[in-house]
């Protein structure tokens, strides 16, 4: 959306040296809650929060497939979070992230 967002809404859960170098980078104590951002700092970034919506697992990137993979009962979800194959019926949430300076930031 086009909403300004005050800042401090924002919170940093990494930086982008550690997103580059393997194309994701995961948050599970972030002040956001647990946070995968996936991407990289120069082209399209993606964040997620990666608990399985079916039973809580946390789900895996799968760079090639450019999906989520849940390792429990292999629900996968899109790079958009929706669900692409059950057991789980529900999104994983999804938050805007943004790089600030040398640090990745969300936005729940
Ligand atoms: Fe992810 Fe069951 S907890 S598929």
């Amino acid at each position: 959306s086009q909403t300004p967002s005050a800042s401090g809404d924002w919170q940093t859960v990494g930086t982008s040296a550690e997103l580059d170098k393997t194309g994701q980078l995961l948050a599970k104590n972030s002040p956001a809650g647990p946070v995968l951002v996936v991407g990289t700092s120069k082209a399209a970034m993606t964040a997620v929060n990666p608990t399985c919506t079916h039973a809580g697992c946390t789900v895996a990137w799968k760079a090639e497939a450019k999906k989520f993979a849940c390792p429990c009962h292999g629900s996968e979800y899109g790079v958009d979070g929706k669900v692409l194959k059950g057991p789980a019926t529900e999104a994983l949430k999804t938050y805007a992230a943004k790089i600030e300076g040398n640090s990745v930031v969300v936005k729940p």
